[in-house]
């Protein structure tokens, strides 16, 4: 057998996971089943204003991965195709929930093609349990007081419930304003 098709094959599950959901997961787990490696790429996205950091968003997700061994969550800085590329990876892959997404999923995926023309995007159709699912429903459910609990892994939803939590009387500063989702 040629040395290559021995090479471990890798790819890279980038996103904003703000905050990660159980569609996340599960297109992570189902990932995690067709590939050697599974990088979970946190995207740094300057153009939005996260609710959690990038450093909360590692933590959690590392926490939902936990059971999967062949996962590794890192931090993505600048271009995608680059850092698939530096990353040893053959393919990108991207969750589909509906067809709203595909117009958006495409241009990226035509994008990183031109750009690394020898890593593929891969789609996985999002379950359909989470097809409506989004991290900005999420947030919103979740600083309303809604419960998110069957939409979110329990880590997430606890650092959720921490976010909104009404501050103490100690904490509470004149003019103080509860966090709120900034983004999508
Ligand atoms: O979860 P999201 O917000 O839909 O993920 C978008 C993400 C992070 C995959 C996209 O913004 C991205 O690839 N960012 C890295 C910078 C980059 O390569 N931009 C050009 C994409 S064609």
């Amino acid at each position: 057998m040629a040395d290559a098709s021995k090479r471990a094959r890798r790819a890279v599950y980038p996103g904003s996971f703000d905050p990660p959901t159980l569609g996340h997961l599960d297109v992570i787990e189902r990932a995690a089943r067709l590939f050697d490696e599974l990088i979970v790429a946190v995207a740094v996205n300057a153009d939005k204003k996260p609710l959690f950091s990038l450093q909360e968003r590692v933590e959690m997700l590392r926490e939902c991965c936990a059971h999967l061994p062949n996962v590794r969550v890192i931090q993505l800085e600048g271009l995608l195709a680059r850092f698939a590329q530096q990353m040893g990876a053959c393919a990108i892959v991207r969750g589909l929930r509906a067809v709203s997404d595909f117009e958006y999923e495409f241009q990226m995926a035509s994008m990183n093609r031109q750009l690394a023309p020898e890593v593929d995007t891969c789609f996985l159709m999002t379950h359909q349990h989470y097809a409506f699912l989004s991290s900005s429903i999420v947030k919103e459910v979740a600083r309303l007081g809604g419960d998110v609990s069957a939409l979110v892994p329990a880590n997430v939803e606890k650092r959720l419930r921490q976010k909104f939590a009404p501050p103490s009387a100690g904490e509470r500063t004149e003019g103080e304003n509860h966090p709120s989702t900034g983004d999508m």
